[in-house]
């Protein structure tokens, strides 16, 4: 496996930002330092510190945390990565045949798997593939590197163990890339971070690039509800790890066993909201931090949101940051939407 930053003759990294990067693992790299401006480097205490209170959602991949969530994409209730494995898988090769790409650069990638019907089409139709997943979670990268490596072996798999953000900056600009956010992974941000994100990434697309997104649609509540709360409980297992996470990182005493699971459709909002809630009064200290609070009975948490999309409503917002559809893909329920846009 290729340990250069170019990779094939294709470059990944743009030369000014390589020196921010080190090799961690085989073909995964890791950033040298946080950099100031990045918001996600703030302390955890801050959002819990907040009215109502809030986990910033990228606490959810500890390892643990990576593996429940791999878990539930093969629940029967949880429909959104089957459903968006089946577009992928039927429509692969007319995405890649639309964005004429050296590279595919996923962001919050996970373990790839559905990503892999792209992969595959790419080297068929291209013969030569680079494949940069961005991920928090390094044992993601790690299972995905592996898989990866039996499956297409002519692959260049070039990991970053790194915040969206971090990844997005780092890409080089004249390489034809397709940026690919799947699982409805842009549902996790509230009004702010899609402030920060798309004008970020409109940015430093060029207008060779192509961005594949795929977004979970408004749909019947039931349908909605049930995937977030599964009867086999992972769900629930899922939201409350962020808190063995949290303990860890900041010193924390949560206890598991002092709270509950909950979560339901906010219809104002389109959203499911994913909370824990205290079931008595505790008090809170997260030594790591010097912060102390009063979590009262009933007070909810919250640990995630994922929104639900009008396709048509969200491709007129991205025109707002200069990207344009190109071509949109669905379910025959409409359930889930993969658009494929450009820099116009
Ligand atoms: C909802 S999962 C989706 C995984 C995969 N793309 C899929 O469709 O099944 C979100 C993924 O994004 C990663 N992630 C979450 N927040 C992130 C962040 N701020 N920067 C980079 N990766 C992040 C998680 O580790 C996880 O693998």
């Amino acid at each position: 496996m290729r340990e250069e930053q170019v990779t094939n003759g294709i470059q990944v990294l743009s030369e000014e930002e390589q020196k921010h990067w080190h090799l961690i693992e085989a073909s995964i790299w890791g950033t040298n330092s946080r950099r100031a401006s990045d918001h996600f480097s703030s302390p955890v205490s801050d959002t819990l510190l907040d009215q109502p209170r809030w986990i910033q959602p990228h606490f959810l991949y500890d390892e643990k945390g990576s593996r429940l969530f791999e878990q539930i994409c093969l629940l029967p209730e949880y429909y959104l990565t089957r459903t968006e494995d089946e577009i992928l898988s039927q429509e692969a090769e007319q995405i890649i045949s639309l964005s004429p790409a050296q590279c595919i650069v996923e962001l919050g990638a996970g373990f790839s798997k559905k990503t892999t019907h792209l992969l595959r089409e790419q080297l068929r139709q291209r013969e030569e593939a680079a494949f940069a997943p961005v991920d928090v979670s390094l044992s993601s990268l790690i299972g995905s590197r592996d898989a990866l490596q039996r499956q297409l072996p002519d692959l260049s798999f070039h990991g970053l163990c790194a915040r969206y953000e971090e990844g997005i900056r780092s890409i080089e600009k004249t390489t034809p890339t397709l940026f690919a956010f799947l699982g409805s992974s842009l549902g996790n941000f509230d009004d702010s971070d899609l402030k920060r994100f798309f004008p970020l990434l409109s940015d430093a697309m060029g207008s060779d690039d192509f961005l594949l997104l795929g977004v979970d649609r408004i749909k019947e509540v039931e349908v909605l509800e049930r995937a977030y709360d599964d009867s086999q409980g992972l769900t629930a297992q899922f939201i409350l790890n962020v808190f063995e996470h949290v303990n860890r990182v900041a010193g924390g005493n949560f206890d598991l066993e002092k709270m509950s699971y909950a979560s339901s459709y906010n219809s104002e909002l389109r959203q499911m909201e994913m909370s824990a809630v205290s079931t008595c009064d505790q008090e809170i200290r997260l030594t790591k931090e010097d912060v102390t609070f009063l979590w009262r009975k009933g007070e909810g948490i919250l640990v995630e949101i994922s929104r639900k999309f009008d396709p048509d409503q969200l491709l007129q917002q991205l025109r707002f940051y200069g990207l344009e559809s190109v071509a949109h893909f669905s379910d025959p329920r409409e359930w889930f939407s993969l658009l494929l846009l450009s820099k116009g």
